[in-house]
């Protein structure tokens, strides 16, 4: 159902005298709504500057745009021949550029993702796109600008020309002027991990609260005092919600942001690579679009599909192998440590020793024929499509910390898992086993083996991957947000599509909308995920914060449903507590959106409480409709999703650390029908710490007339079914 309103694009000449060049140049362009207004300027020294309005208000004050690139100095090769090499005086590409056109266009077209929060997704903007030339150098950029009534979105593209052929990136120059000391929901910069727990403060306060941002002991290295992560999500004094994001992040470092925070300016800080190098480019080439989405309603930023409407169209013509998937695996008892990855005692491993069976066993290795053949069961009889199952291969015993390079093959089970056996049983049930790749972050080992393990995987039937790149990257130096590693997270999707294998990778880089362009990207981590509760605990707020900011490029793979809050039950040396109440949990599966949920925790543990489960079993993981009913960043989150299968309807809603009564109208139910809602909601004593497990079932006849008001505990939320 295309409805393409192609507007042509007309060349229009800067400053307004016919085709000459003019080092004085102001474009201007609204939003198709006319809310949002973006001024494009070349200073007198040819600087480009962008700013934008949002119902008049600043929003983004004039900012500067450009790049530093590696000067090349002549070097002898071989001793005879020169060629370019690096460490020459930097190039300076951010002044000194004249216009040479700008052209406009109008974009309306409506696309139906594979999977998604809705069936259709309207991409309508207004786009300008300048071309500059340095003079001096005799080069070109062009600066494209697509502005919608959600935000706006802009990239540099570097058409093929004489004099830029090759070039390396050392900075790249875009700033985002703040027109305020606005309050932000931050992690730190980084270039390895993402997993951090959120910090809601005013801008100012970023630097002296970095420190306390690291969890103890942690290997995690913010680059700066002041550098944080994208997406991020701030608020205004005068209530405007302003994110900062980009999208279509490929063959390109990822961006996170440095803060001036006597000015209030954020630059783009890339990705360096070992070298301390950027990006490696060659024209024709174009930066990823960095992103700016802005409303007067923090509704609209959840329901913004901006970043996603940046990406290209889906590359594939057959989608029929990609699907979402409800899970559950062998995998949070690994996690609390009641059982374990590795297969032989540590104490018992010879160096040189490939031969399992003859080291011996643990004794609690959880990927066990019998133990795996539980779970199958329990997913069958409960309807759920696969079962993720991890340390199914040989390796675990050194996997991590040892910066080891040949760690895992992808291809060998341990002596104790059947491989055949098991997916034959699966398959029998109605159900498949879900692959686990821990690459350990030897990317390059990893890329050797791909092949193979891809191929074992279509031998026995799995179709979806987890994959995971925990520990420092191999080839050592890189990061696992640099450009490198971009690519090979690409590389890895798009080999797998060969394969008609669903990936949903952890600790891979922030998901900037590829997977509409790739949908069998079906789920990354990329953030705090579950396993933190296992490890300390997550603030409750943070549930409240992700849909802001992490979920703004993709799904996550959250993995809630965890409803035994106390770790100790599980493993006595771990004392950590899960910060959440078990209708938060619940309610997960509808604020967290993703086609990839799991019910994490144990069969045992959903057993002892049936009547809740039964909102597990039924909620869907694939929508026609999804309306946000209140949300505010670090707060509370209620969301209303309509099943794409059923046409049923769902309502989930979360709080955080405090307790709070949250009302919202029913009025996306159909006219004139009587509903039965089945409402599962915290006891009037639950509490995330003291109290977590308690809850209430109750149904009430409601029609779309209706307000519905609910209580929720600390750290606590709600899950509705509709009948
Ligand atoms: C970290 C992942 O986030 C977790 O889910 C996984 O179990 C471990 N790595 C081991 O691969
Ligand atoms: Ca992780």
């Amino acid at each position: 159902m295309k409805n393409i309103l192609f507007a042509a694009a007309f060349a229009l000449l800067a400053g307004c005298t016919s085709g000459s060049r003019t080092p004085i140049a102001t474009e201007t362009l609204k939003s198709p709504d006319g809310n949002l207004e973006m001024r494009f300027e070349l200073t007198e020294g040819g600087a480009p500057r962008y700013s934008l309005d949002y119902k008049g208000k600043s929003t983004i004050l004039p900012s500067g745009l450009g790049f530093e690139f590696r000067g090349e100095k002549p070097q002898l090769v071989f001793g005879a021949e020169i060629e370019k090499g690096k460490d020459g005086t930097p190039v300076q590409f951010h002044e000194g550029f004249v216009m040479e056109n700008a052209e406009r266009g109008t974009f309306d077209e409506t696309w139906e993702p594979v999977w998604g929060e809705e069936s259709e997704i309207r991409n309508h903007y207004n786009e300008l796109a300048v071309t500059l030339r340095q003079t001096a150098s005799d080069r070109v950029m062009t600066i494209r600008f697509r502005l919608y009534n959600d935000g706006l979105g802009f990239r540099y593209e570097f058409p093929e020309q004489k004099n830029l052929q090759y070039f390396v990136i050392t900075n790249e120059l875009t700033q985002f002027a703040m027109a305020g000391d606005h309050k932000a929901f931050w992690i730190p910069g980084d270039y390895d991990t993402q997993e951090y727990d959120y910090v809601e403060s005013r801008l100012s306060e970023i630097r002296g609260l970095m420190q306390q941002a690291i969890t103890p002991n942690s290997s995690q290295t913010p680059f700066s005092a002041t550098g944080v992560q994208t997406s991020l999500q701030m608020k205004t004094d005068d209530g405007l919600y302003i994110n900062i994001h980009e999208a279509a992040l490929e063959d390109y470092s990822c961006m996170h942001l440095d803060l001036d925070d006597r000015n209030m300016v954020f630059t783009s800080h890339l990705t360096p690579d070992v070298n301390g190098y950027m990006a490696y480019m060659q024209t024709p080439c174009h930066t990823p679009w960095r992103t700016v989405q802005v409303s007067d309603d923090a509704r609209e930023i959840l329901s913004s599909r901006l970043v996603l409407n940046l990406n290209d169209p889906c590359a594939y013509e057959d989608v029929s192998w990609i699907r979402p998937v409800k899970y559950v695996g062998v995998w949070w008892e690994m996690i609390t440590g009641k059982s374990s990855w590795a297969y032989a005692d540590i104490n018992s491993v010879k160096l040189g020793e490939t031969d399992y069976s003859k080291l011996q066993p643990n004794g609690i290795h959880g990927a066990n024929n019998e133990n795996v053949r539980r779970y199958i069961d329990f997913a069958a009889e409960h309807g759920f499509d696969q079962v993720l199952v991890e340390g199914w291969n040989e390796g675990w015993e050194d996997w991590f910390g040892f910066t080891k390079d040949y760690v895992f093959d992808f291809v060998t089970p341990y002596p104790d898992f059947d491989i055949k056996a098991l997916n034959d049983y699966a398959h029998s049930k109605g159900v498949r086993l879900m692959m686990h790749h821990e690459t350990s972050s030897s990317v390059r080992n990893y890329e050797r083996h791909l092949d193979a393990a891809y191929d074992l995987m279509n031998k026995y039937g799995y179709n979806s991957v987890k994959s995971g790149y925990v520990g420092d990257i191999i080839p050592r130096g890189e990061h696992h947000y640099g450009q490198w590693m971009v690519n090979h997270y690409l590389h890895a999707l798009k080999k797998a599509a060969d394969h008609k294998i669903m990936v949903n990778a952890h600790e891979a880089v922030r998901p900037t909308g590829l997977c509409r362009t790739y949908p069998n990207l079906i789920g990354n981590e990329s953030a705090r995920g579950t396993e933190y509760q296992a490890f300390g605990g997550t603030k409750p707020h943070h549930v409240t914060i992700l849909p802001f900011t992490r979920l703004n490029g993709g799904p996550m793979d959250y993995t809630p449903g965890i409803f035994m809050m106390d770790v100790e039950k599980l493993n006595p040396n771990n004392k950590s507590h899960v910060n959440s109440t078990l209708c938060n949990q619940m309610a997960l599966y509808m604020t967290l959106y993703s086609p990839l949920q799991m019910a994490a925790d144990l069969p045992e543990h959903y057993e002892a409480y049936m009547d809740a489960f039964q909102f597990i079993k039924d909620v869907a993981v694939d929508w026609s409709e999804s309306r946000y009913l209140l949300a505010e960043p670090g707060d509370y989150v209620v969301v209303a999703r309509k099943a794409k299968e059923s046409g049923l309807w769902f309502v989930g809603g979360v709080t955080d650390e405090n307790r709070r009564t949250l009302e919202f109208p029913l009025d996306f139910l159909e006219k004139d029908r009587t509903y039965t809602a089945k409402i599962y909601a915290d006891a009037a004593d639950t509490d995330y710490q003291t109290n977590p497990q308690a809850y209430t079932i109750y149904t009430k006849d409601v029609t779309s007339e209706d307000t519905l008001s609910i209580d929720c505990a600390r750290g606590g939320g709600f899950a509705i079914s509709f009948e």
